[in-house]
Formats: structure tokens, sequence, C-alpha cells
């Protein structure tokens, strides 16, 4: 990773917007990529304007990497005022915003935060006549997400 690219991570990180989880949310989008345990979830709120329904405020939760975090944080304040449909025509490149490109290795960063926002999105855009459901009040939270036993149990195996 490049210098410059580290410090404007660090800049974002410096000022993370959004972050955390949303009350009330109307839409919920969580993703996971096993391959180096990060998760992100995240929250979108919708409002009318000028007769279109819009993203009024995103949010998001996190575990791990500062590049995710980095990317959620440009991407929330990016998509605030889109409807779903412009959201989602987003470029992973575009989500990261003002981070510049990516290397190789970190454009899978941006790919969790596009995935959790075409989670979030993807049935409103589908089925445009549908309303998407508040988000229960006792939705588990991202932590829960992660400290609690699955079920069936965890198999440890002991090496010699
Ligand atoms: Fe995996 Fe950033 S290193 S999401």
């Amino acid at each position: 990773m490049t210098d410059d690219l580290q410090k404007r991570i660090q800049a974002a990180l410096a000022n993370p917007q959004n972050m955390g989880e949303m009350t009330g949310a109307d839409s919920i989008g969580t993703v996971g990529n096993a391959d180096c345990g990060e998760m992100l979830r995240l929250w979108v709120k919708f409002k009318q304007q000028d007769g279109k329904r819009v993203i009024d405020r995103a949010t998001f939760q996190s575990f791990g990497c500062e590049t995710a975090i980095a990317v959620a944080s440009l991407a929330t304040e990016l998509i605030r005022g889109k409807t779903a449909e412009e959201a989602l025509a987003l470029k992973t490149e575009e989500l990261a915003g003002e981070l510049g490109p990516l290397p190789p290795m970190k454009i899978h960063c941006a790919q969790l935060v596009e995935g959790a926002l075409r989670s979030a999105l993807e049935p409103q855009s589908v089925e445009p006549k549908k309303e998407i459901s508040p988000a229960p009040a006792n939705a588990p939270t991202l932590l829960d997400s992660f400290s609690k036993p699955k079920e069936g149990g965890v198999k440890l195996t002991f090496l010699d």
C-alpha cells in the first residue's frame, strides 16, 4: 500500500462518518468475508424528496480492516440523497471516493461495503412496490453475530 493511500485512509479514520447502529432503519444489509474474517453491516433509512424515495441516512458497523471502515465512512456519505437504484449503480471504486484507486489486495475491502449496500438495497430495487419492513427492535447486533456461539457448537481440534 502506498504512503499516500495510507495517509488518506488514516484521515478518513480520524473522523469516521456514520459509524454505529441505527434504530428504526428501513433496511439492513450484512456481509462477511470468510477469507479475512471481516464483517460489515449497513443500516439505511429512506425519506421522500421531490417525489422520490431517497436515502436519508446510512450507518455502518464493521469489524477489522481499516480500509473497509474508511470506505464505509465515505460511501455512507456518498449515497445520501440517492435513490436505491442510483446507489446500487455506483461502482466499487466510486464508493471508495477520495481514497482513490485501491491496490489489488484492498479491492475486496471496498467490495465488502458494496456487498453490504447491495444486501440492504437489493430487495427494494428488485421489488420496487414492496415496502421493506423495519428491522425488528430485537435484531441481533453485529457484535452478537460474532460473539454468540453458533448453533451446533464449535468443534475444537487439538494439535499434537
Ligand atoms: Fe479484508 Fe479489508 S482486509 S476487508
